[in-house]
């Protein structure tokens, strides 16, 4: 495995971030209905979360909802929004006990007040516990532009209260306005399901991640198969810009 031993040149990956691809064809290939496949992906979720933390990764980022998935049919939207429920009970049940504090990413307006509490009850608890434990973390009703304009919307604000003046602005001050601040940037994107685009997930943070795609469909996505996006990601030579 690689949880440290292989001979590569890079250090584990710190921040893992998954797009989970593919439950619906998963689910058709068995003539199953789309919420089967992502009910299959929550658990896959589930296993991959305790396999990363396990070998020492420090955050787990899962695009779960994005923005545009509220065009999907009432009755796919309502599976996923009962899934993230029975998601964010057990988190409320387990975080302390498996040393991992939970966040969500994205817009939370559009989000059903039952949820809503849970996500918040999840916040409150996971402030609690110690920096030093795994981060997960899950997007919900996120979408990289929608989280950018936030973030500028945000500034614009303290401008127009006088808190701010637009020439304070550098990138350090911009990433702590996205719904990541405090996150490190992602240094290894994956992206199972065999479509090979970002999908508007964490556009500003992705700028030197290292990509990892595969045809796997996620509900079929293994821990070997995470061995082998971080066995690749370890053989890569990251330069940010600069020469060799
Ligand atoms: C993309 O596959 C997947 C989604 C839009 C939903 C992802 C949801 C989960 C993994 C389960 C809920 C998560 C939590 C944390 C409870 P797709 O449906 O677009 O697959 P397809 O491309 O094969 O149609």
């Amino acid at each position: 495995m690689s949880g440290g031993n292989t001979a590569a040149g890079q250090e584990l990956p710190r921040h893992i971030a998954i797009i989970m691809d593919g439950n619906g064809r998963w689910a058709k290939k068995r003539g199953l209905p789309r919420s089967v496949g992502h009910k299959a992906g929550a658990e896959t979720l589930r296993r991959i979360q305790a396999y990363c933390h396990k070998i020492g990764i420090r955050y787990l980022t899962g695009y779960a909802f994005s923005t545009e998935n509220w065009k999907r049919s009432q009755e796919e939207v309502n599976a996923i929004m009962a899934l993230f429920r029975h998601y964010l009970l057990e988190a409320i049940e387990s975080l302390e006990r498996d040393h991992v504090r939970l966040h969500f990413f994205g817009d939370m307006g559009p989000i059903s007040p039952e949820l809503l509490e849970l996500v918040h009850r999840t916040d409150d608890i996971s402030a609690h516990l110690p920096e030093d434990y795994f981060h997960a973390n899950v997007c919900l009703n996120y979408g990289g532009r929608d989280e950018i304009v936030r973030a500028a919307r945000k500034f614009a604000a303290d401008c127009a209260a006088g808190r701010r003046r637009p020439e304070d602005l550098d990138e350090g001050l911009f990433a702590n306005l996205l719904d990541t601040a405090g996150t490190p940037d992602p240094d290894l994107f994956i992206r199972p399901g065999g479509e090979l685009r970002l999908s508007n997930f964490l556009l500003w943070q992705s700028a030197y991640a290292e990509f990892y795609f595969t045809d796997t469909l996620w509900p079929d996505f293994t821990t070997e198969e995470i061995d082998r996006a971080i066995d690749a990601y370890r053989n890569r030579e990251r330069r940010f810009g600069g020469a060799k």
